[in-house]
């Protein structure tokens, strides 16, 4: 029996973008309405109705998984739907929402940005625009004095570095640009924006627990011969997955996003360490690809089969977990691992996924991670962005149209592991690694 830490935090995790439905006043649905950017057409229009109400229905079946945690967002344009303009019937709204999970003996856990924007805030120029900082350390502090009797674990961000990737490297998701240099400044601009967001929250609630959530994608060099590959992956690594926390971590914005700048804001400002992880990837340098960094993911063929659900899937191997948590263990501040997961298949590969990479968060722990908790993304199937509904990662299936819910296998096997605060041998046996 690999057996958990006691009060080990077990939840799930969603965003309010992806959930909520009827949620018009931010860069993703915007997004949206440009032709041909989600597949097969899909929209967040009702998404999970949350807004609606259907939250209740879903916190139930939390519950009934027995988790004691869950990982929501709130959504900066409803809260503040115009520069300045606070609207409280939507902040009635989430604190019903909190309250819910607390009556079902729920600990919220709360991320303040979750890639949507306002659209007052991205007509300004968004993440380029260094105004962003105040506005955003001013929602947070609004949010928090609202929210604090209710909640105490904050991310203030999620996925900053997926964000300045997808939405300014790659020019994926909103707004859509593709620049090195672009890219390179909202990294630096998550950092101010993280270490305000943090002090504007310690003022309204000083006993609080405070994050960033980053995407860790650790990099496998194509070839361990290969000094151009190994320098690629090194590049990538630094960049991608460890720029952000590191630069908090030591007060200086580390290369390349400046080189070296002092940043004492900075300091002390992770309560914890938040990591987002799905993939790894294996990667070779390829001077074809300057836009992408010189990067090209060579992936596993049953990679390839499963890009018909993600494009931007890499290869499927809960060593990259613990890569990512050996990675900060050093660092010597909690971790919780805010989501991690799988899309569903023809086949159910989601239960091999969450027994062999709990097994894998229970490795790291064993080699001195203080990993607090896990968040398996997600609870019900939701809205994947530019993947529309053809990715599903729900330990529940959502048929949108209806709103009905139904219960895949894993959700049982996630839910034993929670009641028994541990992975049995005999899942391990049964399902370590089968994907
Ligand atoms: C993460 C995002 C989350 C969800 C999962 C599948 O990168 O933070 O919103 O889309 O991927």
């Amino acid at each position: 029996m690999l057996t958990f830490p006691s009060n080990f935090l077990w939840g799930t995790a969603t965003a309010a973008h992806q959930v909520e439905g009827q949620n018009f006043n931010n860069t993703w649905w915007e997004w949206e309405q440009r032709p041909g950017q989600i597949r097969h057409g899909g929209s967040s229009r009702l998404a999970c109705d949350w807004w609606g109400g259907r939250f209740e229905e879903d916190f139930d079946r939390a519950r009934d998984l027995g988790t004691n945690t869950h990982r929501m967002s709130i959504e900066w344009s409803r809260i503040e739907p115009v520069q300045g303009v606070f609207d409280q019937a939507a902040i009635s709204r989430y604190r019903k929402m909190l309250e819910a999970l607390h009556a079902r003996g729920i600990k919220p856990m709360i991320t303040l940005v979750h890639y949507a924007l306002p659209l007052w805030v991205e007509k300004m120029g968004g993440w380029e625009n260094p105004n962003i900082v105040p506005l955003l350390a001013r929602y947070a502090e609004r949010a928090v004095r609202e929210l604090k009797s209710l909640c105490n674990l904050w991310v203030t961000l999620n996925e900053p570095n997926g964000n300045a990737a997808s939405g300014y490297l790659l020019g994926v998701t909103p707004p859509g640009k593709k620049s090195v240099m672009a890219a390179i400044g909202v990294l630096a601009q998550s950092v101010r924006a993280h270490a305000a967001m943090y002090k504007s929250i310690k003022n309204a609630q000083p006993d609080s627990q405070v994050g960033i959530v980053c995407n860790i994608r650790p990099f496998k060099p194509a070839s361990a011969d290969s000094a151009l590959d190994k320098w690629v992956t090194s590049v990538l690594d630094r960049l991608l997955n460890k720029a952000i926390i590191l630069s908090l971590y030591q007060g200086r914005l580390v290369f390349p996003l400046e080189l070296g700048r002092a940043f004492p804001e900075g300091k002390d400002t992770q309560d914890f360490i938040g990591v987002n992880y799905y993939y790894l990837e294996t990667t070779k340098f390829d001077l074809g690809r300057p836009g992408e960094l010189f990067r090209r993911p060579m992936l596993k063929p049953e990679t390839m089969e499963l890009r018909k659900y993600f494009e931007n899937v890499a290869d499927i191997d809960p060593l990259g977990l613990e890569m990512a948590l050996a990675e900060f263990s050093p660092l010597h501040l909690p971790i919780y691992v805010c989501e991690n997961g799988i899309f569903d298949t023809e086949r159910d590969i989601q239960t091999a996924y969450i027994v062999s990479h709990l097994a894998a968060v229970h490795r790291a722990i064993q080699a001195g991670a203080d990993v607090r908790g896990y968040y398996w993304w997600t609870l019900v199937d939701n809205f994947e962005w530019n993947e529309g509904w053809d990715a599903r990662f729900g330990l529940y299936h959502l048929d949108v149209e209806s709103q009905t819910r139904t219960k895949r296998p894993a959700a049982d096997i996630y839910s034993r592991i929670i009641r028994e605060n541990g992975v049995s041998d005999d899942l391990i046996r049964s399902y370590g690694r089968a994907f």
